[in-house]
């Protein structure tokens, strides 16, 4: 709901208030962000600010206010939210009220890019002009509120209003300036095979902290979602707040802790690289960046932010379907397939109850290594004799749906298309363009290039039964021929994705980047799952997948049984701990099913009836983390249904001990009035009982044992 009273506007969510006011002079000013407060006049919060013996010429400065879109070098010497070289060639800017509007029921309207939607939700949106009149500019701040959630939504226009050109040197999409307190930064960082790493730092006066990346699209290496909490915040408890960027190009969020320990937090396209010239009337759209709240801890966070991206940021039909168990060849086969080999796999796993193929890298051009053909998307019929369209076939003969994996936005120096359009890829005139994995990118800012991109994929697309399409991009951006680009490129690949995924809606689509480097909001809006990382390793994914689920849903998470010793780290582990890591995500096999023992696949068959059992949960159950593995030698998560009658719960113990404690594990999200039986062991116990007192795992005495619960609403006595 937004109220709008003479010069305030208060924004309220579910459990959440967001308070601004236009002052005297007109500038919108912040006042109040956190749990829900009741509407009142807040007519002093103008009078308090206004009388400031500051250095503007209104006597009084910005420097010490909270502000919701601020300048620099106007009367405020933080680090602005823009920057702008306006008509007369200045950047000094000051920013005032000119005015606003509220529509009901809709979403906000973001040229080119993905953001949230109202769907069935009651959702008003409000759009603040603010006016620069010397400067000749107006910048458009818009706020999204929905009455069920906690999640408030922000983006920006900028609008050229003077008859000259004026450049963009920097456009953050929202800003939080929050009053000093002893606040820590949680972010996701890592790399290749270790992707979103949990990491905290005390935020303390005077330190300015860029959380940024520049290496083309979101990147393993820093992951555009990131918290601030109250001090000793944890899953249950503490203040929260958190901003997603729904964007997948370079990106940055920037903290500053200025000279009173007030905080500027504020997130949006990284302004390293970036710069954008608006021609007389033209706009520019910054993406959204979705804020959240909760007063009860980081868990109260995830649970918010999965229903959210659930139910209004994922179009996919397939987000709240059930997703088919799939086996994938690429570590079983890697490059060296042929069709008896992959009729071999996908025969086996039909008879353990898989029911999707897909078919991974090296199925096209001449490619039988990373070094060619890349960008060639016709069959190698060297490989699969029977074409797409035959080899599909004969996979749905035997029971299974067909999937097949791509890489759209890159080429293979040695490829066909690259030979007839050497232009066609991202480079710096003059500058022989770097490779990476053999690879150049597509310069998707260019029309003919994102046609070829979507006549390529949808051309195969259309020539066979293919249900399912992994989508992957194996390489950062180099050789950035202008400032700008990269926001060009990421609006040519929303465009590519958008028309791809629209006109095959019934595809279930999966994003991957080198494993988990594209793991983001924008992607997710596309399609309902990524590929988490190519660390298939049960113990590394114990910490991936932990850190992954506290910024996105549980069925976005893509997680698969792979082969021991693990191939990215050659970590044993048992065929049990590596289903049972897997079960919350979206559950699949990748490894040879035809050199598994009579005994593996026996469990195999076990462990895709328990998955067949558990996959409505995970698509729309509540996420609870229950022991932290990047603090302990312990690991546990549970998802508990909506209605609390059904509930699993996974326990890992990392290393073995001798004589060690007894451990506990206190289950969190269930009904304490309720009685719950254990499917797995038909043990009984009082929801009180698993809440208060917890369970005590059954970990066996090796390394990276894991006992899993899964619990169901009992009516019968208590034995
Ligand atoms: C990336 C993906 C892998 C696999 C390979 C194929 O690394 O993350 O899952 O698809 O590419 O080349």
């Amino acid at each position: 709901m937004i109220i709008k009273n003479k010069n305030i506007f208060h924004l309220q969510g579910k459990h959440v208030s967001y308070i601004m006011a236009v002052n005297e002079c007109g500038d919108l000013l912040h006042y109040y962000y956190g749990k829900k407060l009741r509407d009142r006049s807040y007519e002093w919060v103008k009078q308090k600010w206004s009388v400031w013996n500051g250095y503007g010429p209104d006597k009084w400065t910005l420097d010490i206010c909270p502000q919701e879109y601020p300048a620099y070098g106007y009367t405020d010497l933080r680090t602005p939210a823009y920057s702008i070289v306006n008509k007369n060639g200045g950047t000094v800017s000051r920013l005032t009220y000119k005015s606003h509007r509220i529509t009901e029921n809709s979403a906000q309207e973001i040229d080119g890019m993905p953001c949230l939607f109202v769907g069935d939700k009651h959702a008003q949106t409000l759009d603040i002009t603010l006016e620069d009149q010397n400067a000749g500019f107006e910048v458009i701040v818009s706020y999204t509120v929905f009455d069920e959630y906690d999640v408030i939504a922000r983006s920006v226009k900028i609008v050229n209003t003077s008859d000259k050109e004026i450049t963009i040197d920097s456009v953050y999409s929202t800003v939080l300036d929050m009053p000093k307190d002893n606040y820590e930064l949680i972010y996701f960082s890592g790399g290749w095979a270790k992707e979103r790493g949990m990491y905290r730092s005390a935020v303390k006066q005077g330190v300015k902290i860029d959380i940024s990346n520049a290496r083309g699209g979101s990147g393993h290496n820093i992951n555009p979602f990131v918290m601030l909490a109250s001090e000793g915040a944890d899953e249950t408890s503490g203040e929260v707040y958190s901003m997603t960027l729904v964007y997948s190009g370079n990106h940055s969020t920037m903290l500053e802790c200025d000279q009173f320990g007030n905080v500027r937090l504020m997130q949006g396209i990284n302004p390293f690289g970036f710069e954008w010239t608006l021609k007389k009337g033209e706009c520019f759209y910054a993406p959204q960046s979705i804020m959240c709240y909760s007063d009860k801890g980081i868990g109260g966070i995830s649970r918010e932010l999965h229903d959210v991206m659930r139910q209004n940021l994922c179009r996919s039909k397939w987000t709240n379907t059930e997703r088919p168990i799939l086996i994938n060849n690429w570590e079983a086969t890697y490059f060296d397939f042929d069709e008896e080999k992959l009729l071999s796999i996908a025969e086996e796993a039909k008879n353990q109850g898989v029911e999707l193929f897909v078919l991974d890298d090296g199925w096209f051009g001449d490619r039988n290594d990373e070094e060619t053909s890349m960008g060639d998307w016709n069959v190698n019929l060297k490989k699969i004799p029977s074409g797409i369209d035959g080899f599909a076939k004969k996979i749905n003969n035997i029971g299974l749906k067909f999937g097949l994996w791509f890489e759209p936005e890159s080429v293979n120096p040695d490829s066909d298309i690259y030979r007839k359009h050497p232009d066609w890829i991202v480079h710096s005139p003059g500058i022989e363009p770097t490779q990476s994995r053999f690879e150049y990118l597509l310069d998707l800012t260019r029309d003919e290039v994102c046609e070829y991109a979507v006549n390529a994929v949808c051309n195969i697309l259309s020539s066979a039964n293919i249900e399912y399409v992994k989508w992957d991009m194996n390489r950062p951006m180099t050789d950035i021929p202008y400032k700008g680009f990269n926001h060009k490129f990421t609006l040519g690949f929303y465009k590519v994705m958008d028309f791809i995924t629209s006109s095959f809606p019934d595809i279930l689509f999966e994003g991957c980047s080198g494993g988990g480097g594209r793991f983001d909001a924008g992607v997710l809006a596309y399609m309902p799952q990524i590929w988490t990382s190519d660390n298939s390793d049960a113990v590394k994914r114990m910490e991936i997948q932990y850190s992954t689920s506290i910024g996105y849903p549980v069925s976005s998470i893509s997680a698969h049984v792979t082969a021991v010793p693990n191939h990215q780290n050659g970590r044993m582990t048992s065929l049990k701990t590596r289903a049972d890591v897997a079960y919350c995500g979206i559950f699949g096999y990748e490894l040879d099913i035809t050199k598994m023992s009579k005994s593996e696949l026996e469990e195999v068959k076990k462990q895709i009836e328990i998955d067949k059992k558990l996959r409505p949960l995970m698509l729309n159950g509540d996420f609870y983390r229950l022991e932290n593995p990047y603090k302990s030698n312990y690991c546990a998560w549970s998802m508990v249904s909506k209605d609390k009658s059904e509930a699993f719960v996974m326990c890992a113990k990392i290393l073995s001990e001798a004589n060690c404690e007894e451990k506990r594990v206190k289950l969190q999200g269930l009904d304490p009035n309720m009685d719950y039986i254990d499917e797995y062991t038909s043990n009984v116990y009082g929801g009180d009982e698993l809440l208060y007192n917890g369970i005590k795992p059954e970990f066996g005495l090796y390394d990276f044992s894991t006992h899993i619960i899964y619990l169901k609403k009992y009516n019968g006595e208590i034995r």
